[in-house]
């Protein structure tokens, strides 16, 4: 299925990854991220919210695991930093996010979440993983996108990922 996918995108490993699990959070991100901005109700936004950092709290999980740890040692040192940086920020502020729809700065942080994530995609895709690219062989890139795309999937269908988002921040992932 990988391989297939793969070969008929004539794509290069990374950007099958994306192909992938990013289908899962960036394109849903922008998605929920549209659709909060037209939301009315509370408890609309709050379903919204919970939706967005499910998504966010799954993508940085197994980059976290798979992806920053195979790379950080081939000259990426800096980039996966400033990944593990961002993704920090963006788990403090779906915490602060996740308090409650009816707290005051709630619609402000839904906008400082949208603009660190834009910043963070942003990166990823044109500076880091082009990086990537570059020094890790296709298979090796495949092999990390598959146990991505699969360990998403099973974080996704466990429950709710944002749950774990509190315990994660308070005790960040190594640096
Ligand atoms: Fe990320």
């Amino acid at each position: 299925m990988a391989h297939a996918l793969h070969k008929s995108n004539n794509i290069g490993g990374i950007q099958w990854k994306r192909s992938n699990y990013s289908k899962h959070s960036t394109e849903k991100w922008r998605r929920c991220s549209k659709k909060f901005d037209s939301a009315e109700e509370d408890s609309e936004k709050r379903k919204i919210v919970f939706d967005i950092a499910d998504n966010l709290a799954g993508h940085a999980t197994i980059e976290e695991r798979y992806f920053y740890p195979n790379v950080r040692e081939r000259a990426t040192e800096e980039d996966v930093k400033e990944a593990y940086d961002e993704h920090l920020e963006i788990k403090e502020l779906i915490l602060q996010g996740l308090n409650g729809t009816e707290r005051p700065g709630f619609d402000g942080i839904v906008a400082a979440l949208k603009g660190t994530v834009e910043h963070h995609v942003e990166e990823e895709e044109n500076e880091f993983f082009p990086k990537v690219k570059k020094l890790i062989d296709e298979d090796a890139l495949e092999a990390i996108g598959q146990a991505m795309e699969t360990e998403f999937e099973e974080i996704m269908a466990e429950g709710a990922p944002r749950d774990n988002v509190r315990v994660e921040s308070e005790k960040p992932a190594a640096i």
